[in-house]
């Protein structure tokens, strides 16, 4: 048996088991990516991954996101820094990472999964929290699900990013407001069949709904996501390889210091399926 799981808490996170030379054979792909779209989040203790074998492992689970140099430079490596000499771009959004959200929810196809291997630590703070919206989903009454199922939501990056910095300059919320904006249905109806709330912070309003009635229903429901229930906390250490699924769960860091140095690598494999659906 070369891979083997045990689950971190009930509704979300397992832990797996794996040589390292099976991991980065590729051999078991197919079974990792499985293991990750049924638990939300993986983690693989001890593998102490190279830039060039992070990507490599990337590679075998799907397609490698390269985007621009700006973007994810050195072939699809990100460096999640707060640190601005070492990443200028996306260094003064990462606050934002410290509220739920998911990630490229202003694409038609947000990315699919995200693999992240520590490479500076904080001694405080820095956990990364991944909440399961496939259960939160499952779990309202079927009144509710009825109810959400045809609304749709627009996504904007004010939206993700003012509530992180209320105090923002003229020249930062214009930064943000020229991001594009993007609506997406509030359930996502996964071409495997299941279904799963589309929830971050990024979610400005529901189409068509009083302003008031619509931030209710947006914060109810980031309420409901977030229970400990459907929630776990991720304590790094050295050598940790974690893989999330984007397109069912939300994400958030819990502050750390600034001064830490705290870094992160990542690659991002591209999204297989928007949003909306296939026609
Ligand atoms: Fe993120």
């Amino acid at each position: 048996m070369a891979l083997t799981a045990t689950d971190l808490t009930p509704r979300v996170g397992s832990q797996f088991h794996i040589d390292r030379a099976d991991l980065l054979s590729g051999a078991h792909a197919q079974e990792i990516r499985a293991l990750l779209v049924e638990r939300g989040v993986i983690v693989a203790r001890g593998m102490n991954l190279t830039d060039d074998e992070q990507r490599a492992l990337a590679r075998t689970l799907g397609d490698l996101r390269l985007g621009t140099v700006k973007q994810e430079g050195e072939e699809g490596l990100m460096k999640v820094t707060f640190d601005k000499t070492i990443n200028p771009e996306y260094a003064q959004f990462f606050f934002g990472s410290q509220l739920w959200h998911m990630d490229g929810t202003y694409e038609e196809m947000p990315p699919f999964a995200t693999l992240l291997t520590p490479r500076v630590l904080s001694e405080t703070g820095g956990q990364t929290e991944f909440a399961n919206n496939y259960a939160a989903y499952e779990d309202l009454p079927e009144a509710e699900k009825a109810f959400l199922d045809g609304l749709k939501v627009v996504h904007t990056m004010q939206a993700a990013l003012f509530p992180g910095k209320p105090d923002c300059s003229v020249e930062e919320f214009a930064l943000w407001h020229s991001y594009p904006n993007r609506e997406h249905p509030l359930v996502w109806h996964h071409k495997s069949g299941r279904k799963s709330l589309v929830l971050s912070t990024s979610g400005s309003h529901v189409v068509g709904m009083h302003p008031a009635e619509s931030r209710d229903l947006l914060t109810r429901l980031m309420a409901h996501a977030a229970q400990e229930k459907y929630v776990y906390r991720h304590s790094w250490q050295m050598g940790d390889l974690l893989i999330w699924d984007n397109t069912g769960t939300m994400h958030r860091v819990l502050p750390f210091p600034e001064e830490s140095g705290r870094q992160l690598h990542r690659f991002t494999l591209n999204g297989e399926e928007p949003v909306a659906g296939v026609a």
